[in-house]
């Protein structure tokens, strides 16, 4: 039998180092007016000595605390991230371990800024087929470590940090509806490269540190495009309106993105929560470290309707409407 999943816990945990437009600008060539209106961003938090494993285990330990759940009760764990302490152990395992969710299955997922809707995506087929009753599924990611910081087109744009979530299986009716795509063919626009990139035969090149490269304006277009086609495509699977939603809490990526989506859908910019002010994009961290700020300012209320929607390298893009 289909079951129906709600969400019970929320948590994130962000680096305590916030770095301002002002500080970037005295090591970038920018400007703290430039950021803020080309992006909306003010400031983000920099890892000092924070992995991507201990932010993840801090969201983790909150979310689990929130849901009034032991670790032990935990059948699944996916850490969406590309910035990962190892290959292997997974993410994933490590929280398993610090965490002691003895009975889960632990793993990470690669997804990109669209990781978190992807690997919740995951997560609630397992649970809807019976298969898991409880899952946490985390965002987490040390974009510093893999930014240029020489390319002022991107290294303004990320921020650190983890959220998480707990989800489970439950008797009560509620909404549930995604929707996920990918465009392998446009991968150029945003990339970052595994390490080392060793060619053992002819033109070997080794690099020392992974760097992300963006086309900014591409990945700013595809943004918009795709953003409206997730949010008409939730809306036609499900029998509510658009105005029914309420939160669309989009990745958070760009301002100027965010007001486009608002306009286009005529939805008013209020029900799009934004917190990249503080936190830049945290990539796929970004949704989940917005909705535990939601849930800790009380926003979040038992039949509410929230929309999901994430975007980013692969490329990729999905969306998740789901009933509090
Ligand atoms: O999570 C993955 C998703 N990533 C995104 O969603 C990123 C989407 N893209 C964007 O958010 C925007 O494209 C950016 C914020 C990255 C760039 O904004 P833009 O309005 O597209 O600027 P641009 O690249 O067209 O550059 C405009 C000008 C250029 O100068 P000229 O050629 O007009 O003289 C750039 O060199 O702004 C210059 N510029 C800067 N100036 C000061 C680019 N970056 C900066 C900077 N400070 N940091």
């Amino acid at each position: 039998m289909i079951k129906n999943i709600k969400i019970i816990g929320y948590g994130s945990c962000t680096p305590s180092n916030v770095v301002t437009n002002h500080d970037l600008s005295e090591i970038i060539d920018t400007t703290d007016e430039w950021i803020s209106k080309r992006t909306g961003i003010k400031e983000r938090r920099i890892s000092k000595g924070e992995s991507t494993s201990s932010l993840a285990i801090a969201a983790a330990k909150k979310a689990l605390n929130v849901a009034g759940i032991t670790a032990a009760e935990l059948d699944l764990i996916i850490v969406a991230t590309s910035t990962p302490d190892c290959f292997f152990p997974s993410t994933g395992c490590i929280v398993q371990s610090e965490i002691g969710a003895i009975n889960a299955t632990s793993f990470d997922l690669a997804g990109a800024c669209t990781g978190f809707v992807y690997a919740t995506d995951v997560a609630i087929q397992y649970l809807k087929t019976g298969r898991f009753k409880r899952a946490l599924v985390i965002g987490a990611e040390v974009m510093s470590k893999i930014i240029d910081w020489n390319d002022r087109g991107t290294a303004i744009l990320f921020g650190d940090g983890a959220g998480a979530i707990v989800i489970t299986t439950t008797d009560e009716k509620k909404i549930t509806e995604v929707y996920t795509k990918s465009d392998g063919t446009k991968s150029e626009v945003l990339k970052l490269p595994a390490v080392p990139i060793i060619d053992m035969y002819d033109n070997v090149k080794v690099i020392d540190r992974s760097i992300m490269t963006m086309n900014g304006q591409e990945v700013f277009k595809f943004a918009c495009n795709v953003i409206i086609e997730t949010i008409d495509e939730l809306i036609s699977k499900s029998n509510i309106k658009l105005e029914d939603v309420d939160y669309i809490v989009l990745h958070q990526a760009n301002s100027r993105i965010i007001e486009y989506v608002s306009n286009k859908v005529n939805i008013n910019i209020e029900k799009f929560f934004m917190n990249l002010d503080k936190y830049g994009n945290t990539s796929a961290a970004s949704i989940p470290i917005a909705l535990d700020e939601m849930y800790g300012k009380n926003m979040l209320k038992s039949g509410q309707k929230l929309m999901l929607i994430g975007f980013g390298g692969g490329l990729t893009w999905g969306g998740i409407l789901l009933e509090l």
